[in-house]
């Protein structure tokens, strides 16, 4: 079943993106922790459980989603900190995991973006479109020029021109990055109108992001497959192509989700 059939943009359907990337986030976080941390395990299967049950709920679609968005505040809170308590270990030196600090860094990010996100639904507050993009478009290609490293940090060195590719576009992803922040400042909020420079921007990181989306779905195959040399988990493919679905589809409706 392709991933885009479990992905729907109704109050529910935002809940649910974000739970299971939570959810993804604590299973592949399992496969990189040493044995000898015994307790950092047990806190993440314990996550695991606890973000795979509301993952179940929500998906029933018959939880009221002020109660779900509740519980999945206090679930990605606890999330959160056991992120920041692992980094905090990681900087230290003192825990054994194969997951880079500046993964966990890039799902603590997206911990708080989604407090944010769900926060801000529940305010019922309309943000601008102009604020709208901004904020997405900082948002998530920094998240985007991170999973492209991430891609090259599990792709065995022996695939060099996967390498190539995978670099070529991180660097793209950058500066579309750099550009979101310069826009960010040169136009500060309340941004009343969307500017031609700023709407010009959007459509072309809707481009690039599609663009991503289809490369990682690419890769997403060969992976499974197992084609490739690579100690990636095997969906995690999938699950930065929904980031980069969802990156584009809130840029088009202009909107927060
Ligand atoms: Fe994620
Ligand atoms: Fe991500």
């Amino acid at each position: 079943m392709p991933y885009t059939d479990n992905y729907e943009r109704d109050t529910n359907g935002i809940i649910i993106f974000w739970i299971r990337n939570h959810y993804d986030h604590a299973r592949f976080f399992d496969r990189e922790i040493s044995h000898h941390e015994m307790e950092l395990a047990h806190a993440n299967q314990n996550m695991i459980q606890i973000l795979g049950n509301l993952l179940k709920k929500a998906e029933t679609k018959t939880v009221d989603c002020k109660i779900l968005i509740d519980e999945v505040q206090q679930a990605t809170q606890k999330w959160h900190s056991f992120l920041s308590y692992a980094i905090a270990r990681a900087l230290r030196c003192e825990v054994i995991i194969s997951t880079p600090t500046a993964l966990l860094d890039h799902m603590k990010r997206e911990a708080k973006e989604s407090i944010f996100v769900l926060d801000y639904i529940q305010s019922g507050d309309k943000a601008s479109p102009a604020d709208a993009s901004i904020h997405e478009s900082y948002f998530w290609l920094r998240q985007m020029s991170d999973h492209l490293i991430f891609i090259s940090h599990y792709l065995d060195a022996s695939n060099y021109e996967l390498h190539d590719e995978v670099k070529q576009k991180t660097s793209k992803f950058t500066n579309l990055f750099l550009q979101a922040n310069a826009l960010r400042t040169m136009m500060p909020s309340p941004r009343k109108e969307v500017l031609p420079v700023l709407s010009n921007f959007n459509q072309m990181v809707i481009k690039e992001a599609k663009v991503l989306e289809a490369f990682k779905l690419e890769l997403d195959d060969i992976i499974k497959h197992c084609a490739a040399v690579t100690t990636s988990p095997p969906d995690l493919l999938e699950h930065i192509a929904r980031e980069a679905h969802h990156l584009w589809r809130n840029l088009e409706e202009m909107v927060i989700s």
